[in-house]
């Protein structure tokens, strides 16, 4: 099939891309570069730089293809509060304009990188997808309109989607070649193993007055590979005509943050210094999947289940 991946300039994107080729599938990436490094992006994949919202770039790179892998977008919780037009825009408004262009071209399947953050605070864990959407930030708020805007696109122009809610991604291609390069970067791992290659070992927490056994934030980690994988199965799910859905993606275990920065010490050969700082705001205290519906359906099976295999591909990366 000839595929369309929308960021693929991305951690995500470009992982997802690599895996698409390896299984014999045409890929064409969109991505403006606004947080994506081209370097990232396979060569054997065709390359355009745009804006997803641009009807001259879409006219570009839809014709002839059977379906879109959406993972562009802005994913900064905090940059999204205090910037929800900017949002709105590029989660949204943008993609939007890409459904309609794509329409207009005729391809009616898309895969779209949603994410745990529509859940809020939950009321009860593992999570499953008919739990209620409560988004507590503009970054959960937009990929959950953006949920909603597919099922009205569903009804409009027989467009049919398959919205795959990722809890936390980590990890690297195994060889190292690719990994996770946000600017500014927020996620655990990455932060704390940036730190340890550059030789500082002194880490703050965010809280450790959570309602946990060590007090800090519980989250569910699920291989970057893996999540590739649970793509290329949506994919295949669409070219059987499947009527799309909404999926859960982790490891349904979960891990406080304090287990995390010991993994991560011990992957790097390190001491830690840990500082225990004030609760960061929207910060839920536990997220684990449900993710059973994935398996049952897509027949996914997540191989790299193991935190510390997790960080050590992660660490191949972060140390070259
Ligand atoms: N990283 C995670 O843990 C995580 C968790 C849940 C969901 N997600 C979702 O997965 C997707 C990919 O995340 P990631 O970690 O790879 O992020 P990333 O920032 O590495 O990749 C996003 C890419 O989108 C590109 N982009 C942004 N706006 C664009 C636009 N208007 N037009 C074209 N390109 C644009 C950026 O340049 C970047 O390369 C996002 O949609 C994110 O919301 C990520």
């Amino acid at each position: 099939m000839r595929i369309l991946v929308t960021g693929g300039a991305g951690y995500i994107g470009s992982i997802t891309t690599h895996r698409l080729l390896e299984a014999g599938h045409d890929v064409v990436v969109v991505d403006s570069l606004i947080r994506g490094h081209r370097d990232a992006v396979d060569r054997r994949a065709t390359f355009v730089e745009g804006e997803i919202g641009d009807p001259s770039v879409m006219a570009r790179v839809l014709p002839g293809c059977d379906a879109v892998m959406h993972l562009a977008g802005l994913i900064e919780v905090a940059e999204s509060q205090s910037e929800p037009g900017r949002y709105f825009d590029a989660n949204v408004a943008q993609p939007a304009r890409m459904l309609d262009a794509m329409v207009d071209h005729g391809v009616r399947a898309i895969v779209f990188s949603s994410t745990a953050a529509v859940y809020g605070e939950p009321s009860s864990v593992p999570i499953s997808e008919d739990a209620p959407t409560h988004p507590v930030n503009v970054y959960g708020a937009t990929k959950l309109m953006f949920e909603r805007l597919l099922d009205w696109y569903r009804a409009a122009h027989d467009l049919r989607s398959i919205r795959l809610r990722y809890f936390n991604v980590a990890g690297a291609l195994p060889d190292g070649s690719l990994g996770e390069a946000h600017d500014p970067e927020t996620h655990i791992i990455p932060r704390l193993l940036t730190s340890f290659a550059a030789g500082t070992t002194r880490f703050e927490v965010f809280g450790d007055d959570y309602p946990t056994p060590d007090g800090t934030c519980v989250r569910d980690y699920i291989h970057v590979c893996d999540l590739a994988e649970a793509h290329l199965l949506s994919l295949e799910e669409m070219g059987r005509g499947g009527e799309g859905g909404v999926y859960n993606l982790g490891n349904e275990r979960g891990f406080s943050n304090l287990e995390v920065i010991g993994v991560c010490a011990e992957v790097a050969g390190t001491g830690v210094d840990v500082v225990r700082g004030p609760r960061r705001a929207g910060d839920p205290a536990v997220l684990v999947a449900s993710s059973g519906k994935a398996r049952r359906e897509l027949g996914w099976t997540p191989k790299h289940t193991d935190l510390r295999g997790i960080v050590a591909d992660a660490w191949r990366w972060h140390s070259r």
